[in-house]
């Protein structure tokens, strides 16, 4: 399917959805090292601009529309949550593409705080918002660990379906990872360990991209990024922070914090994806993006209807012959 891709970042949900084996055609984001990530990486079909400015007429025509909507705003671990913080109202620039462009479909990633904010007023918001347009909407929350991404990292997925498109609600992808493995999800949550197991030091000799030694100095004073990691289990959430220090988690063998390489390869981004931009940007485009093999999950659901779609289409020429 042809994809449009708003508030792109770095490209996580997009190499999902291109790995699923979807071409995305468009793709923006105001944020000029993403910007550089994304060419280099994923395509020039990127536009630097703030979304505001730009209006639906130079968005191509397209069958999804996705986007991870700023979360900052709504995320738990801002303790200033508000609805009308202006990063909660960029969602608004997402409803205005979809209902200017009519996709058969879209996909919206954000925090799971986004289900608790305002006693849950929030997300019935975006979803009259979404329905009132003219779409069938369905939300779920996800662990990403439960799809072999070896970090705890919880998320909602709001799919868009046009009411004249198709009958049902959308297949989300069913969990193949669980703490303690079953008939339903037989595979074990990957840890951090096994995640970084063949990962030199980055004093050591290498070739990796992004792998340089950080001079930061661990100390377990329990706030978020100092907290001691646990080899035994998927990494906590890779965070991102809009300004300050950074809050990068814990090596498994907390004798450092990870490099940008190790945070990237825990967000399951491919070895040779390469992050530009000062290293504080390139972390934060790390813990900001969708971990590439749940978006990657999303993105085979979509191959699925596409190829039911075909089908559909098929019988109907059969029967018109
Ligand atoms: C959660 S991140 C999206 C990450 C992306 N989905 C990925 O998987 O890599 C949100 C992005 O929205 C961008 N953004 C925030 N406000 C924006 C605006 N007004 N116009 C365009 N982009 C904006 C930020 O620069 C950030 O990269």
């Amino acid at each position: 399917m042809r994809v449009v891709s708003l508030f792109s970042g770095a490209g996580g949900f997009d190499l999902g959805f291109v790995q699923a084996g979807h071409e995305v055609i468009w793709a923006t984001d105001y944020n000029k090292d993403c910007a550089a990530t994304y060419h280099h990486n994923i395509g020039n079909h990127f536009v630097l601009d703030d979304i505001r400015n730009i209006p639906t007429s130079q968005i191509p025509e397209c069958d999804i529309v996705i986007g991870g909507f700023p979360c900052q705003g709504f995320s738990q671990a801002n303790r200033n949550r508000d609805i009308k913080d202006e990063r909660n109202t960029l969602y608004r620039e997402f409803v205005r593409v979809v209902n200017d462009k009519q996709p058969s479909y879209f996909v919206a990633e954000n925090v799971r705080g986004l289900l608790s904010i305002d006693k849950g007023e929030a997300i019935k918001t975006i979803i009259n918002d979404f329905q009132s347009i003219g779409y069938k909407v369905s939300y779920r929350l996800f662990n990403a660990a439960d799809f072999g991404v070896p970090q705890n990292r919880f998320r909602v997925i709001i799919i868009g379906i046009r009411n004249d498109i198709f009958q049902g609600t959308f297949p989300f992808p069913q969990p193949t990872h669980s703490q303690k493995p079953s008939l339903i999800t037989p595979n074990k949550w990957v840890t951090i360990s096994e995640a970084l197991e063949s990962i030199p030091e980055p004093e050591e000799e290498h070739d990796l991209l992004n792998h340089i030694y950080s001079k930061y100095k661990v100390t377990d004073r329990n706030f978020i990024g100092h907290r001691k990691t646990d080899p035994h289990k998927p990494s906590p959430t890779i965070l991102a922070k809009d300004t300050g220090g950074n809050v990068t988690t814990q090596h498994p063998k907390n004798h450092r914090r990870m490099s940008v390489r190790e945070s990237a390869i825990i967000q399951t981004f491919p070895l040779d994806f390469e992050f530009k931009g000062s290293m504080g940007s390139q972390y934060r485009q790390i813990g900001n993006a969708v971990a590439v093999k749940f978006a990657l999950k999303i993105g085979e659901e979509f191959r699925k209807i596409e190829k039911s779609e075909l089908i559909l289409r098929d019988k109907k020429t059969l029967l018109a012959v």
